[in-house]
């Protein structure tokens, strides 16, 4: 299938801290969106990439377009295209003020001959060309949504906020346990048939500010449409870089066996 990548990289980066968008933040002399772009066109699956930046940042847009030119020329990993190859076409859109506004506005600028979409956090910027192919062939063997998973290692609880006199004693109480085997942590790249992710987006612009706040992921839009969504095997190398602690686990791995 025709087949785009949306990279979203629109956000703020509060948590990881460096008073810049967290796609600027170095990583292994390159920035997090250079990794993240280069790991999406190593995979070779799409025609056109679609990058959501902070509207205006001219430094991201500057960054995209340098990427662009190594997608002609080839650069490290990348190979140079080979002749009769176009390589894909790179779309930068200004991002929206939630990460699914930000997916919104890059499905408003995809090809119209696009009939297959991957959504991928410029976060997940060392995401293994593996995990986009096994996303790829389940939507080519039929799937309209598929995700990539990993097992959790933790015990997960839900709890509430403790009233009465046990608020003394600790802030929350515990309310029950997920069964851990049939849990699953999510990552991205996330794809879609392309008319079931605009449909699952169009519901979603329905919703209260609220719910709309608990709009983690793609998929839970799809999901809320009926709609089955597979689960391939993810990486941990795909972890998304949202701590300062995390930042120092993907410099490990640049140095480390995928550097
Ligand atoms: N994202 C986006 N537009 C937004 C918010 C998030 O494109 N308005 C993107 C981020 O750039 C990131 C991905 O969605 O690649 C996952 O979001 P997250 O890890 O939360 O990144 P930030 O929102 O930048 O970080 P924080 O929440 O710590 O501010
Ligand atoms: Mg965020």
């Amino acid at each position: 299938p025709v087949t785009a990548v949306i990279v979203v990289a629109a956000g703020s980066g509060q948590r990881l801290g460096y008073g810049m968008p967290k796609a600027k933040v170095p990583l292994g002399g390159d920035s997090i969106l250079t990794h993240a772009l280069r790991g999406v066109a190593a995979a070779g699956l799409a025609q056109q990439i679609c990058v959501a930046i902070p509207p205006g940042d001219a430094d991201l847009r500057a960054l995209c377009q340098a990427f662009e030119q190594e997608l002609t020329a080839g650069h490290g990993r990348l190979p140079a295209p080979a002749d009769g190859v176009q390589p894909p076409v790179v779309t930068i859109v200004d991002g929206g003020a939630s990460r699914a506004a930000s997916v919104r506005a890059a499905l408003a600028a995809l090809l119209p001959a696009t009939e297959a979409v991957l959504v991928h956090d410029a976060a997940r910027a060392l995401t293994p060309e593996a995990v986009f192919h096994r996303v790829s062939h389940a939507l080519a063997a039929g799937a309209l949504a598929v995700i990539p998973v990993i097992p959790v290692v933790d015990t997960v609880k839900t709890v509430e906020p403790t009233t009465g006199d046990g608020a003394a004693i600790a802030p929350e109480l515990v309310t029950g346990t997920a069964a851990r085997e049939t849990l699953r942590a999510v990552q991205t790249p996330q794809g879609f048939e392309l008319a079931t992710l605009l449909r699952a987006h169009e519901a979603a612009e329905g919703l209260d500010a609220g719910q709309a706040a608990g709009v983690t992921d793609d998929a839970m839009l799809v999901e809320l449409l009926g709609v089955p969504v597979h689960a391939v095997r993810g990486a941990s190398q795909s972890l998304k870089i949202t701590t300062p602690l995390d930042l120092i686990i993907a410099e490990g791995l640049l140095e480390g066996p995928l550097g």
